[in-house]
């Protein structure tokens, strides 16, 4: 990717990816219909929710301007999101052949979100983003702890552990173009809860909807085995994530507060991302 030259740098960089889905099996999950399309679900959320959020962002980018290290990451954080949204689309495009159609799902996202966006002042779509990059900062620690040892194709393993990093490397852009326009006072945070305890009831309802429509496009809906199966996998990890979905209530919460990077370290390494980043920054 071209970028232009500063004396700013930039905190993380947009790497350009480009998988190959060709070859994916149905279940690439567990070997389990209801996890592979619990994944599958929330990763048609992707597309258009991603884009969503580079639009929430760039909707009030110029009165950052005057911050060159903030509008920078800004940018990187625009790049990164773009190309998330791209590779999962590229994910539901081949995965059309197994007949459960994933790109409707991404249609309806689309459509909630278009809606969303319409009604909702700049401040609350940027919040609706700031509240959304916290859920996934909790949920891409799992993924990169174990969950990706579930997924037994190489090819959708990297593209989530790739995107995972990537959500480590920019999970603060958002809130800290919050903080910058906003401040960090009582009048600040009373917004900034209240959107993200509606972005957590949008983005279970949406997720859980898509689980749903591919179990019944699947003929899966009566796979008791399966959902049972997926209810164990539920229940062992919102206990963990109940908490750390909770920490956003503080105060004084910051993105920040948490450190993974030994864990992105060792992910990094586990699919070889150190040297394609070295490659883009030379
Ligand atoms: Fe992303
Ligand atoms: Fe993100």
């Amino acid at each position: 990717m071209s970028v232009k030259k500063s004396t700013i740098p930039v905190s993380f960089p947009v790497r350009r990816m480009d998988y190959e889905f060709d070859n994916m099996p149905k279940y690439w999950c567990d070997n389990e219909p209801s996890l592979t399309h619990y994944f599958t679900g929330m990763s048609t959320l992707f597309p258009e929710g991603e884009s969503y959020f580079v639009r929430s962002v760039r909707a009030l980018r110029d009165q950052v301007k005057a911050n060159a290290s903030l509008d920078r990451d800004i940018g990187a954080f625009i790049g990164q999101e773009a190309m998330h949204s791209k590779e999962h689309h590229a994910f539901h495009v081949s995965a059309e052949r197994h007949g459960l159609d994933p790109q409707s799902l991404e249609r309806i996202t689309g459509n909630v979100l278009k809606l969303i966006e319409r009604v909702f002042p700049k401040k609350w779509n940027l919040l609706v983003t700031v509240g959304l990059e916290h859920y996934t900062a909790v949920l891409v620690c799992t993924m990169m702890e174990n969950t990706h040892e579930l997924m037994q194709d190489e090819t959708i393993r990297n593209l989530w552990l790739w995107h995972s990093i990537e959500e480590t490397e920019h999970k603060a852009v958002a809130y800290d173009m919050y903080q910058y326009l906003y401040g960090s006072g009582p009048m600040a945070y009373l917004p900034r809860v209240i959107l993200y305890t509606l972005s957590l009831f949008l983005i279970t309802l949406l997720s859980n909807y898509c689980l749903v429509v591919l179990m019944k496009r699947d003929k899966q809906l009566f796979n008791v085995k399966s959902w049972w199966r997926f209810t164990k996998f539920a229940v062992k990890h919102y206990v963990k994530f109940t908490p750390k979905f909770l920490s956003y209530y503080r105060f004084d919460f910051h993105p920040n507060d948490v450190d993974e990077s030994a864990l992105v370290a060792e992910t990094k390494a586990r699919i070889g991302l150190d040297a394609a980043t070295a490659a883009s920054a030379s």
